[in-house]
């Protein structure tokens, strides 16, 4: 039997950290305060304008690649979920492949999820390699938020940043993913979307992420609880025997409230959103990586990776580190 489990990992922020304080100093109508007790975020990361997000995802690759110990020419298959890649084509995906200085390499193509895009990428990525027609797989969650914020919506602008995470995915003959599970619900799209499009050389319509924040926090409570307990009832774990729950890093309030549902202590949620606010499909591969790198999680733990976001999106994978 082949299974894939994760070799290595790696992440990449951009720049200076911008705390509320600064956003505050730039004229945004808010405050420290605010921002700290509503969404547990004390700064983000913003990329410079000459950075899209294959920059990042390349930085958040080659970190994986080295921690897997392997070279980029092992990478058989590259899985970029973002929703703001550098073009309307060709893929981040396909950047990433030439940044790397992958030639003649295997597949290459974005997927687009938004929070939850790094959950599909890595269970579309986990069913290549276990069907046994990919061995190596770079699976990367990667954005620029700040590029679709309105500035002038203090309700969204304060709670985004940009950032990259990624991991390398093998083949291996022991158990990693040990369940995912992935749902959507289109009809939920108004509450968090960016209805603008592209036509004729303009954009047409809104191009800034708009958000109904109550009715998003309300449905992403529900659904990360059964979701989280969807792949754990698969394998047939208990809650109570998983060494880290590390979650879509969107808002602390929404994180406590997950966990309590799901009967795990905050001492085994990894939260990292407080340094780097809401990257959307970069926040749980950055999230994973940070517990890697601080040793927090190590090999042999048992994990939840679980994220919702705009479509409405939503799933959770079941990992054996
Ligand atoms: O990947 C999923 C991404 N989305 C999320 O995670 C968002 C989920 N939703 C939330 O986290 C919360 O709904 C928010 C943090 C977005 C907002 O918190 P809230 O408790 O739902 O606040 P609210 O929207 O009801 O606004 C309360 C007040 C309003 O003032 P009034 O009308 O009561 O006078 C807002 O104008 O807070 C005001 N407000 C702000 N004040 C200072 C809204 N944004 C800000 C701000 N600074 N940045």
């Amino acid at each position: 039997m082949i299974y894939a489990r994760i070799a290595g990992t790696g992440s990449f922020l951009p720049g200076e950290p911008v705390s509320n304080d600064d956003l505050v100093k730039r004229g945004i109508d808010t405050s420290d305060e605010w921002i700290v007790s509503r969404s547990g975020i004390r700064s983000r990361h913003l990329a410079a304008a000459d950075m899209g997000a294959s920059d990042l995802a390349r930085v958040a690759a080659e970190r994986a690649i080295e921690a897997a110990g392997c070279e980029p020419e092992d990478i058989d298959l590259i899985i970029v979920a973002t929703s703001t890649p550098d073009y309307i084509f060709p893929s981040t995906a396909a950047l990433v492949q030439s940044k790397l200085g992958i030639r003649n390499g295997g597949a290459a193509f974005d997927v687009q999820a938004v929070c939850s895009g790094f959950i599909y990428a890595l269970s579309v990525a986990e069913k290549f390699i276990r069907s046994g027609s990919n061995k190596r797989a770079l699976v990367i969650g990667a954005e620029v938020f700040s590029r679709i914020l309105d500035w002038s919506d203090r309700g969204t602008c304060v709670l985004f940043g940009d950032g990259a995470g990624a991991v390398v995915l093998e083949a291996s003959e022991r158990p990693g993913i040990l369940a995912s599970a992935l749902h959507a619900d289109g009809s939920h799209h108004p509450i968090l979307c960016v209805p603008g499009g592209v036509a004729s050389g303009q954009v047409i319509g809104d191009p800034f992420l708009r958000m109904d924040g109550q009715a998003v926090f309300k449905f992403a409570v529900k659904v990360l609880g059964d979701v989280a307990n969807e792949v754990l009832d698969a394998a047939g774990v208990q809650a109570s025997s998983i060494d880290w729950l590390i979650p879509h890093q969107a808002n602390i309030r929404i994180i406590q409230a997950t966990a309590k549902r799901l009967g795990v202590p905050m001492e085994r949620v990894v939260t990292t959103l407080d340094h780097h606010g809401n990257t959307s499909a970069a926040s749980i591969p950055l999230a994973l990586d940070e517990a890697v790198r601080t040793r927090l999680l190590r090999p042999g733990h048992r994990i939840v990776l679980e994220g919702v976001g705009g479509g409405f999106t939503w799933g959770a994978a079941l990992i054996d580190f």
